[in-house]
């Protein structure tokens, strides 16, 4: 089986990697990345010697570098590449629309032109937009995208179905929950938070922190996906979640109790504009047509995080450096964090405050 996995240097991507190359022998990977901030060959380090994977470094919205790809014959496209941020989009949603819309119209387009067997776009949960207190969203739900991170998927996800009944490709399309594993890049609650309190910095909780998200440990997304991939129904849509509803402020507590931190390090900082206030994801689809379900409970999932960044200095020292203190400070400035003991590196570019907008 020979795949194109676009998007494989970020965090769910270089984990689904490694996934197949250890439980599939047959299986070989082309791995298309544009290596933005959040792609990182660092992550596949161990399996890049591996005869049978694979880079390219290129952009899924050129098709002259996707059409470098498609090439050779393939059996399977699976699209993580993606502007995955909901903050950053907020700030500026322009690489959002190339990459998350303009880029799956031109790998859709290169695999009905080749004849690719399958097409699977993974995509998120936040396309249904938000709950209340009660209610799972099923795959039927409809979309009502909040953030213009979710409309682009949400576009996509049009753009997906759309080659199914119009060019009959055979597509299949995910709807996952929130990912938290190894390798997950700091700007997202779970690995920041880690990471600001190894180092007993504040952590921004925004708003009253009781938003909820439905937490999945990504190795368990990979085992869907890779179901997903080998036996999931042409044109069908599937949730993906883990069971286990959180609010933020569970979370920052086990995460404080798991690095032995105290609660005093928690700040509620400016809350997020158009702020999701629950996802719970009803996955009973996969779970009874392809006997998925996830296996690592959030506390022992959670433990294990939290000793992976502790003992991964080098891999957190090197996401770190570029642009990530300009981030950092422009995003958290702002919010009203007052404490934030991140240095900017002398080399970086650009100055604090730098985009940033009202508040
Ligand atoms: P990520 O931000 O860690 O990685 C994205 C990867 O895509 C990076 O390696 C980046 O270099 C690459 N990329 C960005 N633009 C590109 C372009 N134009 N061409 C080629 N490569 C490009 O994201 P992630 O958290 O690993 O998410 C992967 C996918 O899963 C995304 O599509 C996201 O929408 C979806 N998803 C994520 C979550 C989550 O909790 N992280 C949940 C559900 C769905
Ligand atoms: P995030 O990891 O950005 O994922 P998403 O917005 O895609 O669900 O955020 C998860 C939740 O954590 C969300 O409710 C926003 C909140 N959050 C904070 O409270 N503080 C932070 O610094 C971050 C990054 C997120």
């Amino acid at each position: 089986m020979r795949i194109l996995v676009t998007g494989g240097a970020g965090f769910i991507g270089s984990n689904f990697i490694r996934h197949m190359l250890s439980a599939r022998q047959d299986c070989r990977i082309l791995n298309l990345d544009a290596l933005t901030y959040a792609g990182n060959l660092e992550n596949l380090s161990d399996v890049s010697q591996d005869p049978r994977y694979e880079f390219v470094r290129g952009d899924i919205a050129d098709p002259e570098d996707v059409g470098r790809c498609f090439s050779g014959s393939l059996d399977a496209v699976i699209n993580f590449a993606a502007e995955s941020h909901v903050d950053r989009s907020i700030e500026d949603s322009a690489a959002f629309i190339r990459t998350n819309v303009t880029g799956v119209q031109v790998l859709l387009e290169a695999a009905r032109k080749q004849g690719v067997k399958r097409f699977v776009q993974v995509s998120t949960d936040e396309v249904y937009g938000s709950l209340g207190p009660q209610g799972r969203f099923r795959e039927t739900t409809a979309l009502a995208p909040n953030s213009p991170y979710a409309a682009s998927k949400a576009a996509a996800d049009l753009l997906v179905r759309s080659y199914h009944i119009t060019h009959q490709m055979d597509v299949v399309t995910t709807r996952c929950s929130n990912n938290y594993g190894p390798y997950q890049f700091p700007e997202k609650l779970i690995p920041l938070m880690i990471l600001n309190a190894v180092e007993s910095r504040p952590l921004p909780v925004y708003g009253d922190g009781l938003y909820t998200r439905d937490w999945i440990h990504v190795e368990d997304h990979c085992r869907a996906l890779e179901l997903v991939l080998e036996k999931g129904r042409a044109g069908a849509v599937y949730n993906i979640g883990g069971d286990r509803e959180e609010q933020n402020l569970q979370v920052v507590r086990r995460i404080l109790q798991a690095v032995g931190r105290s609660e005093e390090l928690i700040q509620y900082v400016q809350d997020r504009p158009g702020h999701d206030r629950r996802y719970a994801i009803d996955a009973s689809l996969i779970r009874s047509e392809l006997s998925w379900r996830p296996r690592v409970p959030f506390e022992e999932g959670l433990q294990q995080t939290v000793r992976w960044y502790q003992s991964h200095s080098q891999w957190v020292q090197g996401v770190r450096s570029g642009d990530y203190v300009n981030y950092y400070r422009r995003m958290y400035e702002k919010r009203g964090e007052t404490l934030s003991a991140l240095k900017k590196p002398a080399t970086a570019q650009g100055t604090a405050g730098q985009g940033s907008r009202q508040g």
